[in-house]
């Protein structure tokens, strides 16, 4: 078994790093207060190849594998986590659903775009009415001619009002005997006819993201946009989430780091009863579990990674990191706040933002009880993984660099 990054994982771990500590913190906390994105992340983000950093080069792409973009969203998220909520949305869940399902057309037209930053991508999935309980989700594609009609609403979407394609999921068959089966999905460019889209505010953190809406009435799409086959929209939106959940993950153990490293300084700043504080020991002790949550964090979604770089399925494994980074990541930003005492309840030290956004997590790509029920799932024997049509191809460096 081998721990050792490779020159290439540290090579984009510096620039992700250094894009974030000097374009985005001098001023994420102007635009965590405004709840608005700064309108030059995204070109920013597309400029530096982060945008199609794990995809092939010959759609685009970057050429690198699943463990950079696993780095990549840990130092975005060490920032801010609107950041990395946009490769979660972008690449878990769109676009590696396109590279894993799609067409060669469909790739040369949804994918190489994507890869390069030219087109942002979006999933549609959650509804005003329903979350966990996919396999019920209420929007519906009519068949007409060679075209369908879609219809229905979309709710906590990231980047509604900034991408240009939404992987949507609909009911092809409402009244399919088992309801997973009855699920399509469809890439709908936002510029279609009858789509609309608005931003949501008010949310508790990641205030400097971009989240809300996307409706859809009357919209045509040609059968070409259909990924995968009818009814194959479930399996779809479970494999884009175990690449989404992946991205959470990795993500969250940028909060635990920036926690521990926000911790750590301050420890050694601030003096009470006649010594710093981090020479007590009440004090150390939460800075301990940091450390263990960090090092726990990074070796489950670095095992993720691993998985899919050799094309191995990782539902359980995805899912066990999503759950335990987001939940940890959670935990160290609250004992962040309370070694900062006070100033850690203000907006003067970042750790007050960490913890707001630290929250969603625990609540989006699969709640932790979700997660929970998937872990007992797969020990009681209840649940295991199927074979897929098609699966996230796995990382072949002569091929992702092939031009
Ligand atoms: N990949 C491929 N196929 C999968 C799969 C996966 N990861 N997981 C399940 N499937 C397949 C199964 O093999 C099964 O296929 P067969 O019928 O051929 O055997 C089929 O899908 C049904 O699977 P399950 O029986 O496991 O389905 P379930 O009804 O038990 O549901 C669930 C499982 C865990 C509750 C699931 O519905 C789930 O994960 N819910 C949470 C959804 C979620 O994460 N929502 C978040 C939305 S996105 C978001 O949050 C982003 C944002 O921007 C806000």
């Amino acid at each position: 078994m081998d721990f050792t990054l490779t020159p290439e994982h540290l090579m984009i771990q510096n620039l992700v790093r250094d894009f974030g500590q000097k374009e985005v913190q001098p001023t994420i906390k102007e635009w965590d207060r405004q709840q608005q994105m700064n309108p030059e992340t995204l070109p920013r983000m597309a400029e530096l190849g982060i945008l199609g950093i794990c995809l092939p080069v010959k759609y685009g792409g970057q050429g690198f594998d699943y463990i950079a973009l696993g780095l990549v969203c840990e130092e975005l998220e060490a920032i801010d986590t609107s950041l990395r909520v946009v490769m979660s949305v972008h690449m878990g869940l769109n676009s590696l659903a396109v590279l894993q399902w799609g067409t060669e057309a469909q790739k040369q037209r949804f994918l190489v775009p994507q890869a390069k930053g030219e087109k942002y991508a979006m999933f549609g999935l959650t509804e005003p009415g329903v979350g966990s309980d996919v396999a019920n989700l209420a929007s519906t594609a009519k068949r007409d001619g060679s075209d369908y009609l879609i219809n229905g609403e979309k709710m906590w979407i990231s980047l509604a009002t900034k991408a240009h394609h939404i992987l949507w999921f609909a009911k092809t068959d409402p009244n399919a005997k088992n309801p997973h089966e009855g699920i399509t999905a469809f890439m709908i460019d936002a510029g279609t006819k009858g789509v609309t889209c608005g931003d949501l505010h008010g949310k508790l953190g990641v205030r400097a993201g971009s989240t809300g809406w996307v409706n859809c009435s009357e919209v045509r799409v040609p059968q070409e946009n259909r990924i995968g086959e009818e009814g194959e929209g479930f399996k779809i939106a479970m494999s884009a989430l175990d690449n989404g959940r992946y991205t959470v993950g990795a993500g969250a153990a940028g909060i635990i780091r920036a926690s521990l490293e926000a911790s750590v300084k301050y420890a050694k700043e601030r003096q009470a009863f006649g010594k710093e504080i981090g020479k007590h020991q009440l004090v150390q002790q939460k800075i301990a579990y940091m450390v263990q949550r960090y090092e726990i964090a990074r070796l489950l979604y670095l095992r993720a990674g691993w998985l899919k770089n050799l094309g191995r399925r990782n539902t359980r494994e995805t899912s066990l990191a999503k759950w335990y980074i987001t939940d940890a990541s959670f935990e160290s930003a609250n004992e962040a706040i309370q070694i900062h005492g006070a100033y850690g309840y203000s907006d003067e030290y970042d750790v007050e933002r960490y913890l707001r956004n630290s929250r969603g997590a625990i609540i989006y790509e699969g709640t932790s009880e979700i997660h929970q029920l998937m872990q007992a799932g797969y020990a009681l024997g209840y649940r295991e993984d199927g074979e897929l049509r098609c699966e996230l191809p796995k990382y072949d460096p002569k091929v992702w660099q092939e031009e």
